[in-house]
């Protein structure tokens, strides 16, 4: 959601995408220890830097227990209201439960709001643009939305209707829709909370006429950068575990270019990467480059249509 409003009026922007930055109350116990003390490090780091970006972009799970626990997303609300730089803020399966029947699996962590979009504890936190986000600046669109397995909140068509204007598009959603790696645990796993709806999403995202530049996601906390037809689709690891990064776009006259920055500190892609044991493939030969990126993952330059 849009905070504050754009102060940019030339043909320049910069952008900092952030993902799974996975803020925990720790009213219980904390789900993903290692990133607490990174978690803070990072809105410490936010209230020093923040200013310098025209955009923030976080490409959800912002929590670990939204779906359950409201107080986790007002904290991130407010901290991010307190930045004074604009941002578009869409939920993760942490934020919004996508697939119903996952509260028997992680009760009390991430749990199916059987209820409309309108009653969701995200919805009644970051309102409409939390999950339709729809706003064209600077002769370029930009669409960011939840979305739930059986597509029960008509996302899909309303997104249609958006890819429909005329202008280039940078999109943000959470979820993957594409395998990111060609082997390991990221060509297979956690593509299912969305597996109904992964198919038109695809159909929609890669038309060629709706002009989709970008696609940005999260969830599998690895760094990722791959092409289909003329869009790139770009995961964005989290900044608070494994490789504790983020992107930058920078949004040119005649291009879009993407860089990936890594935070110094006590969890810097040391330790506590996820399945380690299934993270090579034939272009990332260990487990730090598969999570953190190769070359290929980490920077882009994407040409820009002339009007
Ligand atoms: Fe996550
Ligand atoms: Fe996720």
């Amino acid at each position: 959601m849009l905070s504050t409003p754009f102060s940019c009026y030339n043909n320049f922007m910069k952008i900092l995408n952030l993902a799974d930055i996975h803020y925990d109350l720790n009213n219980t116990h904390l789900h993903y220890p290692a990133s607490h003390e990174m978690v803070t490090k990072l809105f410490s780091w936010l209230n020093e830097h923040a200013k310098e970006y025209d955009l923030i972009t976080i490409s959800g799970d912002i929590t670990v227990k939204g779906t359950t626990t409201k107080d986790e997303l007002s904290y991130v609300k407010d901290r991010f209201d307190q930045l004074d730089t604009p941002y578009i803020i869409i939920p993760g399966n942490h934020d919004l439960c996508p697939l119903k029947k996952m509260e028997e699996r992680y009760p009390g962590l991430e749990e199916y709001e059987y209820t409309s979009l309108e009653n969701t504890n995200f919805y009644k936190v970051f309102g409409e643009d939390g999950v339709r986000y729809s706003k064209v600046i600077n002769n370029i669109h930009f669409i960011g939305f939840a979305i739930r397995n059986d597509d029960p909140d008509k996302i899909l068509d309303w997104l249609q209707q958006e890819l429909l204007s005329p202008y280039e598009k940078i999109v943000f959603c959470h979820f993957p829709i594409i395998p990111t790696r060609e082997l390991g645990f990221c060509s297979t796993w956690d593509y299912f909370r969305i597996e109904n709806s992964i198919n038109p999403l695809n159909d929609l995202i890669f038309n060629k006429d709706y002009k989709v530049k970008a696609y940005f996601c999260g969830h599998q906390h690895i760094n990722s950068i791959i092409k289909v037809n003329n869009t790139y689709h770009i995961e964005t690891a989290s900044s608070v575990l494994g490789s504790c990064s983020y992107r930058v776009i920078d949004i040119l006259e005649k291009n879009i270019t993407i860089s990936t920055h890594f935070f110094n500190g006590p969890n810097n892609w040391v330790g506590d990467l996820l399945l380690i044991d299934r993270s090579v493939d034939t272009t990332h030969g260990n487990p730090y480059e598969y999570q953190r990126g190769n070359q290929q993952d980490l920077y882009m330059q994407i040409e820009r249509e002339s009007p």
